[in-house]
């Protein structure tokens, strides 16, 4: 008989840590960069994995994992297929959310914003710098489409590998950046009792930010 794991009994230590609202930064930006270089420095795992959650034309809403590649001019830049499931969505409604989670330091921050695609010239620098296998994936797969099985996926990788021998690969024009231009930050730090911080930042223009505490 398979053994039944209890889910509810699971404990982790997490390094321990508090929020002080006047002493972190007056940009949820900076405040972003500093929490990130924690997170790489205490070794979590994939510290620019986020959760992305997009809305449809009917208003479902889907999440999946992509990967932060940069913070441009205040915009959190990532990369993915146009085609996508996330990009017809986005298409639509240009409202996202993103979640990081960072479990050795014991801190999350969700952001809220609006999407753009990033500038053609920007998308092909990011593009060049890859490496040529993902280059190839990137010409390879109709991500989100229906795939008949894995044989025909690498059939294609081996065609396109085939027509690019020799030559300089570029970006497909399906293939490309969004920036999300945040309206909302949150901060979250676990704390003994479960009485967490929160720290919201709210936009109120271009330049300044409000923020307020919430309730665990
Ligand atoms: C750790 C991790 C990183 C990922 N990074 C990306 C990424 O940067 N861009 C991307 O398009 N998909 C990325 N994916 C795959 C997506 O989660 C997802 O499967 C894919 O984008 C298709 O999503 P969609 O059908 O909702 O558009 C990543 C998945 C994982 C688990």
């Amino acid at each position: 008989m398979q053994k039944k794991t209890d889910i509810s009994q699971i404990r982790f230590e997490y390094k321990k840590g508090s929020i002080d609202i006047k002493n972190i930064d007056l940009n949820p930006i900076k405040q972003f960069k500093k929490w990130i270089k924690e997170a790489i420095k205490n070794k979590v795992f994939e510290p620019s994995a986020m959760s992305l959650s997009t809305v449809n034309k009917r208003n479902n809403v889907s999440s999946r994992i992509v990967l932060l590649k940069g913070i441009e001019k205040n915009s959190f830049v990532f990369y993915t297929n146009l085609r996508s499931r996330k990009s017809s969505e986005l298409n639509i409604n240009k409202r996202v959310a993103a979640v990081f989670w960072w479990p050795q330091i014991g801190k999350q921050v969700r952001i809220e914003g609006y999407v753009k695609i990033v500038k053609k010239k920007e998308a092909d620098n990011y593009f060049s710098t890859r490496s040529r296998n993902s280059q190839i994936g990137a010409w390879t797969s109709n991500q989100s489409s229906i795939l008949k099985d894995r044989k025909t996926l690498i059939k294609r990788y081996k065609i396109i590998e085939k027509r690019f021998e020799n030559k300089n690969i570029t970006r497909p024009n399906f293939w490309s950046g969004y920036e999300i231009n945040p309206f909302l930050f949150e901060f979250w730090q676990v704390r003994e009792n479960r009485l967490h911080d929160r720290i919201v930042y709210k936009r109120i223009n271009k330049k300044k930010w409000k923020k307020y505490r919430l309730s665990p």
